[in-house]
């Protein structure tokens, strides 16, 4: 049986991670949870919800997750493509969502790219035009988001801004990211909610190919990032929640049924001049919620608005 001092030792390497401190020590979770109990350790009550987060003017090193400590039942807010600036930037929807998770005690948010067009006035670009210069679009996103950045657990880079800024060295969603205090990763990532009966772990990106079926690419992530609870991408601007899964067998040989969501998370750009130009079909405006009950997910629920 593992020392007192080897079990703090390994919740410490794992950063309270139950699950991976049990294995790291060949255990289960369930006896290690009851090792701890005996030695009377406390493990999920014993750290706060932020402790773990990775917070700061954070860009999260690519090649690591973000582990998040959680409580077993929360809402998590999936949004993409806001092209807060464009002409076609439906602002009404947005606000409605900023409020919403303002106003739901339990809401964490992953932002998924795009958050502002990055098109200076003036410029049309393939249809698509600015209501503000980029500088103004970026500090009227922070201040949109602020009284809700706490509760932001993720932003990840789109493609608008490049090659336009990011050619001179310019970020527009880590600079987003960075004043609102938030992590922020460049490329596709792994979200791990640690949660006291159990891990949810959150696979997103921007997505790069917005011609293609939208479920090929969510099929390409999975395989290069398995075993994930959700996976989701925006980029496309479809909105959907489709349960998928795999058949798995654990170590008696019992089968069963390892559920996977697969979601793009929408936009919040109307029927954009470039996107009836290139007679791309219309979508709806949106955002996606993920009902975390029981450290699983219960359903994601697609807001239309
Ligand atoms: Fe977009
Ligand atoms: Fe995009």
């Amino acid at each position: 049986m593992p020392s007192r001092e080897q079990c703090l030792k390994a919740l410490d390497t794992y950063k309270g991670a139950v699950l991976e401190a049990a294995h790291s020590l060949g255990l289960s979770r369930h006896q290690f949870r009851r090792i701890l109990k005996n030695l009377n350790m406390k493990t999920s009550n014993g750290f706060s919800y932020e402790k773990w987060r990775n917070r700061g003017t954070t860009q999260i090193e690519i090649n690591k997750g973000l582990v998040i400590r959680a409580p077993d039942n929360f809402d998590l807010f999936k949004s993409s493509d806001w092209h807060a600036g464009s002409e076609s930037c439906y602002y009404q929807g947005l606000k409605e969502m900023v409020d919403a998770i303002h106003d739901d005690k339990r809401a964490r948010g992953i932002f998924g790219g795009d958050q502002m067009e990055i098109t200076p006035p003036g410029r049309h670009d393939g249809g698509r035009n600015s209501d503000s210069f980029i500088d103004g679009q970026l500090i009227r996103t922070g201040k949109a988001l602020e009284p809700i950045k706490e509760k932001i657990d993720l932003i990840y880079g789109g493609n608008h801004g490049k090659p336009r800024l990011t050619s001179v060295g310019i970020d527009p969603d880590l600079l987003l990211a960075s004043s609102l205090g938030v992590a922020y990763s460049p490329v596709p990532t792994v979200v791990r909610y640690v949660m006291p009966s159990g891990i949810l772990k959150v696979c997103g990106g921007h997505g790069k190919n917005a011609s293609q079926d939208s479920l090929r690419e969510l099929r390409r992530l999975r395989e290069i990032y398995p075993n994930c609870d959700i996976y989701h991408l925006g980029h496309d601007h479809s909105l959907f929640a489709e349960p998928d899964g795999a058949m798995e067998y654990d170590e008696n040989g019992d089968e069963f049924w390892s559920p996977a969501w697969m979601c793009r998370t929408g936009s919040f750009l109307r029927y954009g001049d470039y996107a009836r130009y290139g007679l791309m079909r219309p979508k709806p405006t949106g955002y996606l919620i993920a009902h975390i009950r029981k450290a699983k997910v219960a359903s994601i629920e697609v807001v239309k608005v």
